[in-house]
């Protein structure tokens, strides 16, 4: 049986016999991309070089990236929809192209040595055409070539085959999709892939990136043709063990036996099946978001984690486990990624201790929480956006539980009045939040880029004034600020403050050229560089160093000097939870 483990060193190896590089597995929160909470997709870090940027590592790329997609929170609970997922990925850097890329795919999955999946079992889509591209005639004489009958590939519109930008504009273009065939019974005599009941599953998507899509929505053809490919792991460890869906990988299977004995439960409504479905993937989803220094908070990506564990909280409760169960799945997940992925055990206790918190917070008010709902559903058989509001302020159910209730009860839910209470008691809008997932690309404008500088300086000079134990816990720029947060077990004192932001002010006096060098992540760390995680793999990464003050793993962009920056100044120091501390400075 191939496990998921094994599917991911089969696709490196492969490729690295293909003459691709491997590059780091990124964080999941994009470094340097205020306009998105997530990495979703591999080729989100490698947006600079499918626009042109010369990738450290050459022109053929190859990796497992883990992604977070909050547009398919909700749909979790099917057989296939992941929020948190690994992908495999190879790029083609304006190097080969839709031939090659196809070839390679087919053979991957087909040879013996390598999938050995049947090709009778594989359908094909391809971009059909419209007005911004033609119909991808060349994809679908490579699949022929191949051997393909006509019958087996399909011509969709633009929904089903482009894919991209990120946001609203960038690299995108036109793609051919993989299907594989679970052999369950069609939905209907129409039934076809692109159909999500469950019969045909998406395994690989191979991206003909030879677009940039512009601010007025024009499709610019890019100078570099890019390929980016991207195969869903958990899926395809799916297919592979002739299972139709991800839950009885191993992946899943031991997290599902967890919470079913917890339950005391053995023959399973499908309602159950669908509740415990989505408590083992909340819980995974949430224990590599909490190990990467996210917090369950109201807003951005702490507000993704907290719907995500409240969710599964309250369907432990559906299934009659009202005790805190959440961290010892979590330690289920450790221990099954503790090899990939390291800094998972590096931070157990802060996982352990944020998930039983956030149980203690919620499961206070979760049935107070559902009587009022029952009793607002009884009298007025719809829940009004205030009543909605009432639900989510006071007794702490995110807006996508009460319309989970909704659905459960057939009761109506006034979203969108939902939303209009909530934009007037808030100065942040979490609708607003959520937008910005997939709203733009990274920002490189000249405020974020000198902002991003000055948060290397912070860093550096939070270690000087507070210790060299303090390390950083994540961090978000927009034009306006910047926001970090680092590790530290009390409140920063004002003078400490002072300290703090005159160190910074001094090395922008100083006009210290910044200097990059590529390297390995092992020599960077030998140079003694600061990195947020640990990348394990030999491939080149850029270290970005101010004078002697500081040095830093990072992908850039940078100023060329520090005194591009303007004056540094910290506008607020806070707790973010137990030990986490959150600066908001600015530049002027
Ligand atoms: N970006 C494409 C996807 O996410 C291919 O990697 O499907």
């Amino acid at each position: 049986m191939i496990t998921s483990e094994t599917l991911k060193k089969k696709y490196i190896e492969f490729f690295l016999e293909h003459n691709h590089k491997r590059i780091a597995n990124a964080p999941l929160i994009p470094e340097n991309d205020p306009t998105a909470l997530f990495i979703s997709a591999g080729m989100h870090p490698l947006v600079p070089y499918l626009l042109g940027q010369p990738h450290p590592s050459g022109k053929r790329l190859v990796n497992v990236q883990k992604c977070l997609r909050t547009s398919d929170v909700d749909e979790v609970g099917d057989s296939f929809h992941l929020s948190f997922f690994e992908m495999l990925g190879n790029w083609s850097l304006g190097d080969y192209f839709k031939e090659e890329s196809i070839k390679m795919s087919y053979e991957f999955l087909t040879r013996d040595k390598w999938l050995n999946i049947d090709p009778d079992k594989l359908s094909f889509t391809v971009f059909a055409g419209d007005e911004d591209s033609p119909r991808d005639m060349d994809s679908a004489k490579v699949w022929m070539e191949l051997g393909v009958p006509e019958e087996r590939i399909y011509y969709l519109p633009k929904e089903d085959n482009w894919w991209g930008p990120i946001g609203s504009t960038g690299p995108c273009g036109p793609d051919t999709e993989i299907f594989f065939d679970t052999g369950i019974q069609a939905c209907s005599p129409d039934c076809q892939p692109g159909c999500n009941c469950g019969k045909y599953c998406e395994i690989w998507n191979n991206v003909f990136m030879e677009y940039n899509r512009t601010p007025d929505g024009k499709y610019e053809l890019l100078e570099q043709k890019n390929v980016d490919t991207g195969m869903g792991v958990e899926r395809t460890t799916a297919i592979l063990q002739g299972k139709d869906n991800v839950y009885e990988t191993e992946i899943f299977a031991p997290l599902v036996e967890a919470v079913k004995s917890l339950a005391g439960l053995e023959e399973l409504e499908p309602s159950q099946v669908k509740s415990i479905r989505i408590i083992v993937e909340h819980a995974r989803a949430a224990t590599f978001l909490l190990a990467e220094g996210i917090v369950p908070l109201n807003t951005e990506q702490g507000y993704v984690l907290r719907r995500m564990i409240r969710k599964a909280i309250r369907h432990g409760k559906l299934l009659g486990v009202d005790d805190e169960f959440l961290s010892g799945l979590a330690e289920k997940v450790i221990e099954t990624y503790s090899e990939d992925y390291p800094y998972l055990k590096e931070n157990e206790e802060t996982i352990i201790s944020e998930l039983k918190k956030e149980h203690k917070k919620f499961s206070n008010t979760l049935q107070k929480g559902l009587n009022r709902f029952n009793r607002m559903a009884r009298k007025n058989k719809k829940i009004s956006g205030k009543d909605a509001f009432l639900l989510y302020q006071s007794f702490g159910f995110p807006i996508e539980i009460i319309i989970e209730l909704g659905e459960e009860n057939d009761i109506p839910i006034d979203v969108d009045g939902f939303n209009a209470e909530f934009e007037k008691h808030q100065k942040v809008s979490r609708a607003g939040a959520d937008k910005r997932f997939g709203s733009g690309l990274a920002d490189h404008s000249e405020k974020t880029v000198r902002l991003h500088t000055a948060t290397h300086l912070l860093n550096e000079a939070l270690r000087k004034v507070l210790g060299d134990q303090v390390e950083q816990r994540g961090s978000n720029i927009t034009p306006e600020r910047l926001r970090f947060d680092f590790n530290f077990h009390r409140k920063v004192t004002k003078d400490e403050l002072k300290q703090v932001e005159d160190l910074v002010n001094e090395q922008i006096k100083k006009a210290i050229p910044i200097e990059k060098c590529e390297t390995t992540f092992e020599k960077a760390k030998e140079m003694g560089a600061q990195a947020v995680f640990e990348q394990r793999y030999g491939d080149k990464i850029t270290v970005y160093s101010i004078g002697d003050f500081s040095m830093e793993v990072c992908s850039g962009p940078h100023v060329k000097n520090t005194k591009e920056i303007g004056h540094f100044r910290i506008k607020k120091e806070e707790g973010i939870s137990a030990g986490v501390r959150r600066i908001r400075a600015v530049v002027e």
